[in-house]
């Protein structure tokens, strides 16, 4: 591996390399490990899911952590250096997922319930400064309000049956609480000033499931 390509960084305890053009994760996520998986995930073993992976650091510290409750992982992102870092690190430490190149929108073709985490690009247009460079813009920016590839996001998960833990900011969960309605909002949990973790679940398998 060449040196100037890549660094290595410690995020919740663990190592993880990141190639040049890759995201570098961010203090405030780790609010994604006190997530309490066991009551989402109920007394049955799931899929776990990371989308917009970056360098995997997601999927692969929750699946690490909770190995009794998932039984495979799979990581999406549309950036070939983020699917790089994120094949490394699998590698690294020893977990053994699938990775896809999916850009939002696209349809998550997998079937049986399953958790899905996302740590989008949810910078709206104001917040966001001109200058950084196009990789820096792809990972964070998300638009005019910063929904644009949340809802995207929305829209992939809408045959699978999954709870997704989704980052976004504060002010934007009143939007996506009026927009999405096909998903149930379950709660939010705060991080900081502007940032939360939101949990939702997707309304069809929870009616088929009640209706069993
Ligand atoms: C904020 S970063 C999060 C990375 C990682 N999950 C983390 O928490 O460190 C967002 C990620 O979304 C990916 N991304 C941006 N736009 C996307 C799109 N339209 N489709 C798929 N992935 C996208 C970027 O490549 C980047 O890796």
């Amino acid at each position: 591996m060449n040196e100037s390509h890549h660094k290595i960084i410690s995020w919740g305890g663990r190592e993880f390399i990141l190639f040049k053009k890759t995201f570098s994760p961010k203090e405030s996520s780790l609010a994604f490990l006190k997530i309490d998986f066991n009551s989402l995930v109920g007394i049955f073993k799931c899929t776990l899911v990371d989308l917009c992976c970056g360098c995997g650091v997601l999927g692969i510290s929750v699946f690490k952590r909770n190995p009794q409750l998932f039984t495979n992982l799979f990581l999406f992102d549309n950036s070939d250096d983020a699917l790089v870092s994120s094949r490394t690190n699998l590698d690294f430490h020893n977990v053994d997922a699938k990775i896809y190149k999916w850009s939002a929108g696209e349809l998550v073709n997998l079937k049986g319930p399953m958790i899905v985490l996302c740590n989008p690009p949810f910078v709206p247009l104001k917040e966001f400064k001109t200058d950084e460079p196009n990789w820096i813009k792809d990972s964070i920016y998300g638009g005019e309000d910063g929904l644009k590839i949340v809802r995207k996001v929305f829209m992939s998960l809408e045959n699978t049956d999954c709870t997704l833990v989704l980052k976004n900011r504060k002010k934007q969960l009143s939007v996506l609480k009026n927009e999405i309605l096909n998903f149930n909002f379950l709660k939010s949990i705060p991080i900081n000033d502007e940032t939360c973790l939101s949990i939702w679940m997707n309304t069809r398998f929870e009616k088929a499931f009640e209706s069993f």
